[in-house]
């Protein structure tokens, strides 16, 4: 029998992943204005500040590297770089310019990525995601963003989690822009297709071959039920559309989802096709599908399966399906990023091990041939937790909110033995 792989080789990235909004502070944007409209779900709880990264970055890269880490992903806050239509800050610009040249003076590989999930306030109004203008507004901002990362050898992620962005804020209005309108929520989803493909051009154009792709939210999913066709069905028509349809058009040109009575699309792109360089994952859990006889359907819910616990935020711990997850990738026959991973764990004891059972499944994949080249844990720092504010806490550090004092949590040690040590061993 062959011996599973215990060992990650020498090209093997370990790196970790932030976003602007939720670390740097400072912003106003779509999500400032959401949250002064007492949209989140402690309906007081702002940003803010955030944990000041936008000052602290230097501390954070040093964070980064003591444990072990050689990339950093960040993203770009566009309503920073274009706080009016078409008016771009060059001071901004600079700032970013800045902290990227610091950051591979730190001995880190910059991912960067263009859109994770926010915008600029007027970006909604006036050419929301819907309308086939955005898609040139997009292009244009990229442009800008391209002429940041010259000579740094990033590798540009261009949206994070565009089926999240939709799912949130076109079908269910619960995220900017607050649509609740399946037609809508598909016409956004062809115009984020094609804002991929200009984007990605513009960073070849000014930058020559650059890897570019994007971050998907991937989910193990399961009929809650399993006995039940309904539920069974939604299984493969839902992770069809929630995991694969945009991953599915960036490699053949064809972008296809299939929700009866809630959402489809069956549509050629065909400059879309071969328009990434390799697939981003973000894995975090597995959900249960459930078949309800009223729009929108479907019920979700996390099911705590083997007595592990939910984590705080209340999803299941399930590493099993990180492999079945990889495994599916292997069909678009690109280069794997893990571009986000990581639990929630306000106490910190559970992490090391969510770290161990996790990288096992990568080794797992590795050894089937997947070829997963980084892992990026979600996050450095505790930080900003979108809807759910500031309970969470996802940080290899955890962070003082009132100080902003950044402590390591016990998954510091164990992340830097992995990741200098290339050999996974289990946590003490
Ligand atoms: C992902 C997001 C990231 C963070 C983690 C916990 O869906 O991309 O910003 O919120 O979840």
């Amino acid at each position: 029998m062959r011996t599973p792989e215990r060992t990650f080789p020498a090209d093997f990235t370990f790196g970790v992943a932030t976003s602007a909004y939720q670390v740097e502070g400072g912003i106003e944007n779509d999500w400032a204005e959401w949250e002064r409209a007492g949209r989140l779900k402690e309906p007081h709880a702002r940003c803010g500040r955030a944990v000041d990264h936008w000052s602290r970055y230097e501390e954070d890269y040093r964070l980064a590297t003591a444990v072990g880490a050689t990339a950093f992903r960040i993203s770009l806050e566009w309503a920073r770089i274009e706080p009016e239509r078409g008016r771009f800050d060059e001071a901004a610009l600079e700032g970013y310019r800045e902290r990227l040249l610091k950051m591979k003076a730190h001995g880190l590989t910059p991912v960067v990525t263009l859109h994770h999930f926010t915008h600029p306030t007027w970006f909604h109004r006036e050419t929301p995601w819907h309308q086939p203008e955005s898609v040139e507004v997009f292009r244009r901002y990229s442009r800008r963003c391209a002429a940041l990362l010259e000579g740094l050898d990033a590798r540009v992620i261009t949206f994070n989690e565009p089926m999240v962005l939709l799912l949130g804020g076109y079908l269910q209005g619960a995220i900017p822009p607050g649509i609740a309108d399946g037609a809508l929520t598909m016409k956004a989803l062809e115009n984020l297709v094609r804002a991929h493909v200009v984007a990605r051009r513009e960073v070849g154009e000014k930058l020559g071959r650059v890897e570019t792709g994007i971050s998907q939210n991937m989910l193990a999913f399961a009929p809650d039920r399993w006995w039940n066709p309904l539920d069974r069905a939604l299984v493969r028509l839902g992770g069809q559309a929630y995991n694969h349809a945009f991953h599915e058009a960036l490699s053949t040109g064809k972008l296809r989802v299939n929700m009866p009575g809630v959402a489809t699309a069956r549509m050629d792109i065909p400059e879309a096709r071969d328009s990434a360089e390799f697939v981003g994952v973000n894995y975090y859990s597995r959900a249960h599908l459930r078949f309800v006889p009223r729009p929108p359907f479907i019920e979700f819910k996390y099911r705590d399966t083997q007595g592990r616990g939910l984590t705080d935020i209340g999803w299941e711990d399930w590493p099993e399906g990180f492999l079945q997850t990889l495994r599916d990738v292997k069909r678009y026959g690109k280069p794997v990023w893990i571009t986000e991973n990581g639990i929630d764990d306000r106490s910190g004891t559970r992490r090391p091990q969510y770290l161990h059972t996790h990288l096992a499944q990568v080794l797992a994949a590795r050894a089937e041939g997947v070829d997963v080249q980084g892992y990026l844990y979600w996050s450095l720092l505790d930080n900003f937790e979108w809807l759910e504010g500031w309970g969470p806490r996802f940080g290899l550090y955890h962070v003082d909110f009132d100080t902003l004092e950044r402590r390591p949590t016990p998954a510091c040690d164990y992340f830097r033995q992995v990741a200098t040590g290339r050999k996974l061993v289990a946590p003490l």
